[in-house]
């Protein structure tokens, strides 16, 4: 199964889907770090990451492999040099190209395969799955995404004044979303999970019980196509149901089953690639 999970910048989803992954057995795919490894690949081989032409060459030439939770770029771990700040204010021109965005979608199908995969990025359950039986848009409002990037830098040593953080990821917002391909968007099926006033474990439980929801639905699904089975089932098969009416309640209330932590009182969740 497939378990799609995008969101803007700060919104703590690598955490939380490498954590969701691990916690139900799932693989875990960082579509970021492959952007982020074709970026690195055209600055340290001189490449103009405006030419766009020279840049979707280099990233059709390009080997990247996730072992556990180390990236490998053409065999060599590249998983610290992708994070490094020029790699990150760099790496627009990349994931605007569209020959290399078609590029790195095919590889992450390639690479989910059928294996049960938990994919975090931006365009997860539009472009690349966008037959994913459970789709997550996890996002938290710009202020409380500031304030943990603030702290999080904090913690590496880095002083960084609120404002001015909050300032680069309301850039950020903008490009993710106004991009031509594969903008950030939620997609009209997923679960929204709104993670403010939410620690990190309460949106994990959040996130665990959306997916046993989902594949409670999909094994229901199953159930209802094989009728003739269904008398060998029994109780399982009503509990899965009501999971999934609830599922497809939450659904209509509008474009997607939104749900906010807040508003319902309920514990919600926080979420990279490779194998977790
Ligand atoms: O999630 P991240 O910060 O590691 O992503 C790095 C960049 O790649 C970010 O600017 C958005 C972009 N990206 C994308 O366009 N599509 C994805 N599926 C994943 C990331």
């Amino acid at each position: 199964m497939i378990v799609t999970m995008d969101g803007p910048a700060g919104a703590g989803k690598s955490q939380l889907a490498r954590l969701l992954a691990a916690r139900i057995g799932f693989d875990f795919l960082d579509t970021g770090a492959m952007y982020r490894c074709v970026t690195l690949a055209c600055l340290e081989r001189g490449i103009s990451i405006d030419d766009p032409t020279a840049a979707a060459d280099c990233a059709l030439s390009l080997d990247i492999q996730f072992s556990d939770s180390s990236v490998l770029l053409d065999g060599v771990d590249v998983s610290h040099r992708i994070r490094s700040p020029q790699v990150t204010s760099s790496i627009r021109p990349i994931a605007d190209n569209p020959i290399i965005r078609e590029r790195l979608v095919e590889l992450q199908r390639v690479w989910a395969g059928a294996r049960d995969v938990v994919t975090e990025g931006r365009d997860q359950g539009t472009v690349a799955f966008p037959n994913a039986p459970c789709k997550i848009y996890l996002t938290a409002s710009p202020q409380e995404r500031a304030r943990r990037r603030a702290n999080q830098l904090a913690r590496e040593g880095i002083q960084a004044d609120l404002d001015s953080v909050l300032r680069q990821q309301n850039q950020r917002d903008l490009e993710d979303t106004s991009r031509a391909f594969g903008p950030l968007r939620a997609a009209s099926d997923a679960i929204h999970v709104f993670s403010d006033g939410l620690t990190e474990d309460e949106t994990l439980d959040r996130l665990v019980e959306i997916v046993e929801a989902r594949r409670g639905l999909a094994f229901t699904e199953k159930l209802t196509e094989k009728s003739t089975e269904k008398s060998t089932i029994g109780n399982t098969e009503s509990s899965f149901t009501s999971d999934a009416n609830a599922l497809k309640t939450n659904a209509t209330e509008g474009d997607a089953a939104k749900t906010n932590a807040a508003e319902a009182n309920t514990p919600q969740t926080n979420v990279l690639a490779s194998k977790s």
